[in-house]
């Protein structure tokens, strides 16, 4: 039997779009509603009790929405929040541990690196799951806090020097770790892969949480035969539209989103 309820997905702002671009890539036939608290970005700085809050504020609002699975495509929300949000009376789906797996596959020499907000490198959450995996893993973790403003600033564009100084810096600790592969932790990072690329070489291998993510939504739905077979539609959400939402959402989701597709929300009312 079908499901023609949407997908709920959310982020602390716009990062989540990169995980959401998979997910429309893989099931085009499905509902989206999309929830970015942009308003009270970012999230990787804050502590563990208020990021808890605010994703239990983002999964009411979706929830409202009569959402039939919730996404947190926030690598802050699923490394600090995951344990609440798997009470959600539907199906909940966080980034990290589909895209540990992949990097336990695809690393030759077991030098892993993690390049996360500051909240998760604190939560030690990828660190865990690789170790439980390979426990001879040699994981260097790392918080690109700079990167998450650089990005909702618009700051990606191939040769930008606040960028460019920026992934230099974050980089040197994997670089002298000498890593093969790297979990680009948080999902506003998948926009600044090239930039990290460029710096780390062509050999190591980068994990976008996005396609990993997608997958195994697909697979949920799929083996609880709720799959939408003929929808498509997608609806934007923000808790503050500043200035550069429509650019930005553009650049990380690949499709144009119109401004009367994008909703300003009271998330604290909700
Ligand atoms: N996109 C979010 C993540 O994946 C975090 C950015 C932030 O709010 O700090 O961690």
């Amino acid at each position: 039997m079908a499901d023609s309820r949407p997908i709920g997905v959310f982020d602390s702002g716009l990062g989540g779009l990169t995980v959401t671009k998979e997910i429309i890539k893989l099931l085009p036939n499905e509902d989206i509603i999309y929830f970015g608290d942009t308003g009270r970005v970012p999230y990787g700085t804050k502590g563990p009790e208020t990021i808890k809050k605010y994703a239990a504020d983002d999964e009411k609002f979706l929830l409202s929405k009569n959402v039939k699975l919730i996404v947190a495509a926030c690598g802050t929300v699923s490394s600090v929040a995951s344990e609440v949000s798997s009470k959600l009376p539907v199906p909940f789906i966080e980034v990290i541990s589909h895209s540990v797996k992949s990097a336990v596959s695809a690393t030759r020499n077991k030098k892993i690196g993690v390049l996360a907000t500051a909240a998760t490198i604190k939560s030690g959450k990828h660190k865990k799951l690789i170790l439980d995996m390979m426990p001879d893993a040699l994981v260097t973790e790392v918080a690109g806090t700079l990167l998450v403003p650089i990005v909702e600033e618009g700051f990606y564009g191939s040769g930008n020097p606040v960028l460019e100084n920026a992934v230099k810096i974050y980089t040197k600790p994997f670089k002298d770790n000498n890593i093969d592969t790297l979990i680009l932790g948080c999902t506003h990072f998948p926009l600044v892969a090239d930039a990290i690329k460029k710096e780390m070489g062509e050999d190591v291998v980068l994990i976008n949480m996005g396609i990993e993510t997608a997958k195994a939504v697909k697979d949920t739905l799929k083996s609880s035969d709720m799959l939408n077979l003929n929808g498509g539609n997608h609806k934007f959400f923000v808790s503050d539209k500043g200035t550069t939402f429509e650019k930005t959402a553009f650049a990380l989701l690949g499709e144009k989103v119109n401004e009367n597709n994008i909703e300003t929300v009271d998330i604290k009312n909700i």
